[in-house]
């Protein structure tokens, strides 16, 4: 079978699709999705990002914001390159589907989300991200948090599942399968990256309000 893959805004499967993700979000704070991505995307996405990997060019991430900001590999491990439009093809056709994804949470949960910001992200063997709310302090612009995986035949031994901590329900282990999407409110959900024996590479991102 064929599988459509197209926006949202164009395509009435894809809309139910995105419904879906969206109802569980409204119901449970969180949701995911297998093969969210067409797998040329997932491919040619996870083929970007090992080269700029390969290249240098992502920065290992920081932690905290304003003076506190700070580069501590034990608390985050990861490395990333935030994405610009017109970066690559692969990237404008996610950044594509993450906009039909907007509209529909708009529409369906009157989120009023203005805009998207997301990075690559590179987390070697070993590297971690411990418990954590994706929302700053002194700044509430995020409201959805999003990450798409993009690693080929990953095996749950091979570790580096995203575990969430639901408020009065048990810890959830999203692994990071290729073409796989876990998205989740950003203010409310406790969550973690686990060490894994090989790397993993995901986009990470939010669906902001403006200020
Ligand atoms: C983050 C994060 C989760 C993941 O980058 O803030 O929590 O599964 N990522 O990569
Ligand atoms: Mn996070």
């Amino acid at each position: 079978m064929i599988r459509s893959h197209s926006p949202a805004h164009c395509d009435a499967a894809g809309d139910e699709r995105y419904r879906r993700i969206v109802d569980t979000l409204h119901e449970h704070g969180w949701s995911e999705q297998d093969n969210f991505l067409p797998p040329d995307l997932t491919l040619a996405l996870a083929q970007e990002c090992t080269a700029l990997a390969a290249a240098g060019s992502l920065t290992l991430a920081q932690v905290s914001r304003g003076a506190a900001r700070a580069l501590q590999p034990s608390v985050r491990g990861d490395h990333i390159l935030w994405l610009e439009p017109g970066q690559s093809t692969a990237c404008d056709r996610y950044l594509a589907i993450m906009e039909a994804l907007r509209v529909v949470l708009n529409r369906e949960l009157y989120l009023g989300l203005d805009e998207y910001e997301s990075h690559f992200a590179f987390y070697p063997p070993g590297a971690s991200y411990q418990q954590h709310r994706d929302r700053f302090r002194d700044d509430d612009s995020r409201v959805v948090s999003v990450v798409v995986y993009l690693n080929h035949d990953w095996l749950p031994e091979q570790g580096g599942a995203l575990r969430l901590h639901p408020q009065g329900m048990c810890t959830r282990d999203i692994y990071p399968v290729g073409g796989r999407m876990a998205l989740f409110l950003s203010a409310d959900m406790l969550h973690e990256v686990l060490p894994a024996i090989r790397d993993r590479l995901s986009l990470t991102g939010w669906f902001r309000r403006r200020a």
